[in-house]
């Protein structure tokens, strides 16, 4: 399958458990600096199973897992559409320090709709973690506390990332070759 969709590998297995394992450790001291022990982790779901799965056996803080299904609604090829709750957690986050895990940060709406609705619920604070982040592509004001990498814009998938729900397995970041997409 690898050489047949993936133009480019950006990140293999070794150099990703790497990575996630210094950004638990991060992750760990941030909250442990502010005295903060317990943490309520929010995935994003599909994309941010995967990562998440890797990322909270490398978290020293104790933490609840909970889960999120968002889409756009309206025109899907216009990306400032409105987010819409399509599963919603089931923890009461008031009072408590949320940290939401994303798959990949591209224009930030999704992500800016999703902290305005939960701030409405008054969690202690939010900080955002993503995998992936293509910086280049950002129309809101959104900006991640943990990035995994810096990425440019291009279509990637692996690592929990897909392609019309395909590809999410592949153990490796990679670039999708445009003929899967244009043809
Ligand atoms: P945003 O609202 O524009 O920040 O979009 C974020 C969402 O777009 C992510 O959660 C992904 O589902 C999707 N996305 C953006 N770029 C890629 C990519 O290169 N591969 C797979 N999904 C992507
Ligand atoms: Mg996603």
């Amino acid at each position: 399958m690898r050489e047949e969709i993936i133009s480019k590998v950006l990140f293999d297995e070794e150099s990703i458990n790497r990575r996630v394992a210094e950004l638990g450790e991060e992750i760990t001291h941030y909250y442990q600096e502010q005295g903060v022990n317990q943490i309520v982790v929010i995935g994003i779901l599909h994309g941010a199973v995967i990562f998440l799965s890797d990322l909270v056996r490398k978290i020293s803080l104790d933490l609840q897992l909970d889960f999120m299904r968002v889409s756009s609604y309206g025109d899907s090829a216009i990306s400032s559409g409105q987010v819409i709750i399509t599963k919603d957690i089931e923890t009461d986050i008031k009072g408590k320090h949320v940290l939401i895990v994303e798959d990949i940060i591209d224009t930030g709406n999704t992500l800016r709709q999703l902290t305005q609705m939960l701030y409405s619920r008054e969690p202690a604070s939010i900080r955002l973690c993503a995998f992936l982040d293509k910086e280049e592509r950002r129309t809101t004001n959104m900006n991640t506390d943990f990035c995994g990498y810096v990425i440019p814009d291009e279509f990637v998938v692996g690592y929990g990332l897909d392609y019309a729900g395909k590809y999410r397995q592949l153990p490796f970041v990679g670039v999708l070759n445009r003929w899967v997409y244009e043809k």
